[in-house]
């Protein structure tokens, strides 16, 4: 057991499977106590489950450290407020929020019906804001505290890159990114940092992606792709030293941290008065053209 976290209450959404396992391991060793949420679903969010959860609150139980049980759906908003409420209660306080929890439903975007649409930002974007939701109204009313209040949200390569079989996953993901920059901008003054992880890792979420190197680990974190190597990030941005860290996206997976830009205009042209149409053209051109083509999108 470690003390980097100790005297500090989360809650780790998802926390049931995956990477939320870890995570939730993870800080618990650290000293921070845990709710585990995990309502237990099938990869496309069917079914209802509340083993993943107890499991991961006993292993944490049985390296010595503290957890408790949480089976609510992120997604529904009246339930959130129960998940917040529950670190309350049980440990009389709030310090960090890790939304991990998620579904899929990959379909290409002509393919894509409304419910898989619906399901997957259901989940992924109002599971988010629900918790987000109800944890910033804890931490506004601690105001007068000097707290090191932490919202991490989790977010994908998959929207910042594009995935083509993702449309409803990378507009979620990305709408996380946005969601996540506009906390960072209005919960500084009450000493929340908000930031983003986007990671990697063998589970079986990339199980259901057609690639051989990304099969599900049988080792404890010595294989790179465990999903246990992406908590030492979240485990930094839930602690008191990354206070100057906030509106930002860290990538984890295997060994490997990384910080991603923050968006900003790269090239500007500016017209004298309202635009001569092949003015614009000619000069959009002449700009834009040379810096889209030196960085070509990547593929998700
Ligand atoms: N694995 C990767 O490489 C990868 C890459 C990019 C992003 N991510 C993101 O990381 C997070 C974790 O992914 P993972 O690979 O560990 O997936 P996973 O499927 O192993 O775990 C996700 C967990 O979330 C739970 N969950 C789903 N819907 C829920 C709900 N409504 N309420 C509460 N719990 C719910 C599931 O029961 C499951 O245990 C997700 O947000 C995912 O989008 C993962």
């Amino acid at each position: 057991m470690g003390d980097l976290l100790e005297g500090r209450v989360a809650i780790v959404t998802g926390a049931g499977r995956g990477i939320g396992a870890g995570v939730a391991r993870l800080l618990a060793r650290e000293g921070a106590k845990v709710v585990v949420n995990d309502l237990g679903v099938a990869l496309d969010g069917a079914g209802e489950d509340q083993t993943p959860a107890q499991q991961v609150v006993e292993q944490i139980s049985q390296t010595g450290g503290e957890a408790t049980v949480n089976t609510d759906d992120v997604a529904d908003h009246h339930a959130a407020q129960g998940i917040v409420n529950q670190a309350i209660d049980t440990y009389g306080r709030l310090d960090v929020l890790v939304n991990v929890a998620g579904i899929l439903r990959d379909r290409m975007v002509f393919n894509m019906s409304e419910e898989d649409w619906d399901a997957v930002i259901r989940v992924h974007l109002k599971g988010t804001f629900n918790t987000a939701h109800y944890a910033a109204a804890y931490w506004r009313r601690q105001r007068d505290t000097d707290g090191h209040f932490r919202l991490i949200n989790f977010t994908s390569g998959s929207g910042l890159h594009g995935a083509p079989g993702q449309p409803n996953y990378a507009a979620a993901k990305m709408g996380i990114v946005g969601f996540t920059y506009s906390c960072a901008n209005a919960l500084r003054p009450y000493g929340v940092t908000a930031n983003a992880i986007s990671p990697g890792a063998a589970t079986r979420m990339t199980e259901s992606v057609p690639d051989g190197r990304r099969r599900t680990p049988t080792g404890d974190g010595s294989d790179e792709r465990s999903p246990d190597n992406v908590a030492p990030a979240v485990a930094f941005l839930a602690s008191d030293r990354s206070d100057w860290c906030t509106g930002q996206v860290i990538s984890a997976r295997g060994f490997q941290i990384g910080l991603y830009n923050v968006p900003q205009v790269i090239r500007q042209i500016a017209s004298p008065g309202p635009w001569e149409l092949e003015t614009a053209f000619t000069m959009i051109e002449d700009s834009f053209r040379p810096a889209v083509e030196a960085t070509p999108r990547r593929g998700g």
